[in-house]
């Protein structure tokens, strides 16, 4: 008995990035993760870097076949700008990397799998970065467009769904912020409030560009990471630091890609402590006529705030933070995936998708990852090499069925991809903690699917549970 059915035509699929599954293996350029590497192995867990990753370079076309043979309908993964552009500053195409990237396309048709390629997955080049300081200078914003193009142009016959950006909101948070990605930065607000808004036009001119290229049946959208704020009490403080963060967090790229506009309090909160970004001549008309096709959400953990009350840590003193207008609050009734240290909280995917509804009314959206990266996984091997990965299923399910009840009452989600289908790198974590459907085992690169890779195979096709 099918309790939970999903609309007809639901995409059951998976997400991966090429720098986490391709990795830097026969790449002319670094980009920003490949350099960090080279310079400091130490901080990755176990000094695993992304040289060869998940050897999916290689191996791309066994791994399309086993996607396949799980059930799975659709899979996204993204092009490295690395490995298409040979010049950066003229788009000029690499010919190895237009070449591989040609291939794999085609085993995705092959194969019967639908081919989601987005375009930028945290893969900076370090030459743009070293120029123009990556994504805080406008110069990169137009460079990317050209890459964009070419990918348009070489692929788009084939490729019908296209994102142009996976997580923006993570570049200036990890590497400008609070220090976790290179360049490592902490405090540096009014640096980060630039680069949210270059990632934002620059997803509008892409799109903008995508409508140029005349694709036929083409759609694209974006990728963001919803991390909707939960606030500690009803207070008007704690409503209003949890108003803020999700403007800054979340609405900050919601509402340009999905409405064309920034968020109006945001922007005048920026303004009043003087760190509203540079804007372009002409850009609101840009970004009213770069508005997605639909949007990509990747749902992991709820964001939990209060007013702030204590100080301000020392490393975000120097300069503006957003941290002024919150502070993280520790809910005594969570539930934690010790592995990751990420809240596990699946109703936040019932509140996202109704809030998609209310906010942009019609807008077609999917589920573009959720997924729980567990540590040790060996433990749960079964006699015969299979991972007994219950606590995944359940977790899935939970996720599910917050989302079904959201379909059910009119949100116009068309599809739940998993993070991830294969166990792939994971930048600092590397390969700490697992997240496929279908283990890999780093000696051999031996692949077997879990039992959560058997689930949702009976999951997609019944296209429910
Ligand atoms: C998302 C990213 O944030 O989460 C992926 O799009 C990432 O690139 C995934 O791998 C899981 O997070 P992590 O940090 O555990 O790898």
């Amino acid at each position: 008995m099918i309790q939970y059915a999903f609309p007809k035509n639901f995409w059951w699929g998976a997400a991966s990035s090429g720098p986490q599954t391709e990795g830097f293996f026969n790449k002319a350029h670094l980009n920003l993760m490949d350099y960090w590497f080279k310079k400091e192995p130490e901080v990755f867990f176990n000094r695993v870097g992304p040289d060869r990753a998940s050897e999916f370079f290689t191996r791309y076309d066994e791994d399309l076949k086993l996607i396949k043979s799980i059930g799975l309908n659709s899979f996204r993964t993204s092009i490295q700008w690395t490995r298409l552009i040979d010049d950066f500053e003229t788009g000029k195409v690499n010919k190895e990397g237009a070449a591989f990237y040609n291939k794999l396309i085609d085993a995705f048709l092959k194969h019967g799998v639908l081919p989601v390629i987005n375009l930028y997955h945290f893969d900076m080049p370090l030459e743009l970065f070293q120029k123009y300081g990556g994504w805080s200078g406008e110069k990169t914003v137009d460079l990317f467009v050209l890459f964009a193009r070419a990918a348009f142009k070489l692929f788009g016959d084939r490729v019908k769904y296209w994102t142009v950006i996976n997580e923006p909101m993570v570049q200036p948070e990890a590497g400008w912020l609070y220090g976790f990605h290179y360049p490592n930065y902490k405090g540096k607000g009014a640096e980060a409030v630039q680069i949210m808004h270059n990632l934002a036009l620059a997803s509008a001119k892409t799109i903008r560009a995508f409508r140029e290229e005349n694709i036929k049946g083409g759609e694209i959208g974006v990728i963001l990471n919803l991390t909707p704020a939960y606030t500690a009490s009803d207070s008007d403080e704690d409503k209003k630091a949890g108003a803020f963060a999700d403007d800054f967090f979340n609405n900050s790229f919601l509402d340009p890609a999905c409405a064309g506009v920034f968020p109006p309090a945001l922007v005048e909160t920026l303004k009043k402590d003087g760190v509203l970004w540079k804007a372009q001549d002409g850009e609101n008309e840009i970004f009213q006529s770069g508005k997605v096709d639909f949007l990509g959400v990747n749902y992991y953990h709820p964001k939990r705030v209060a007013a702030r009350k204590s100080p301000l840590p020392q490393e975000l003193r120097s300069e503006w933070t957003p941290d002024v207008y919150f502070e993280e609050y520790d809910w005594p009734q969570k539930r934690i995936n010790p592995y990751r240290g990420w809240e596990i909280y699946p109703k936040a995917m019932y509140d996202i998708a109704i809030n998609i509804k209310n906010k942009y009314p019609g807008l077609p959206w999917y589920v573009s990852e959720n997924g729980m990266g567990v540590e040790g996984e060996e433990r749960f091997m079964d006699e015969n090499g299979v991972i007994q990965d219950d606590y995944r299923i359940d977790f899935y399910k939970e996720h599910l069925i917050y989302l079904h009840k959201a379909i059910e009452e009119g949100s116009k989600c068309f599809g739940f991809h998993a993070w991830t289908a294969f166990d792939c790198w994971s930048w600092n974590n590397a390969y700490k903690n697992r997240y496929g459907y279908i283990s890999v085992d780093l000696e051999s690169q031996k692949r077997t699917i879990k039992k959560s890779g058997w689930w949702i195979k009976e999951t997609a096709k019944n296209n429910g549970f």
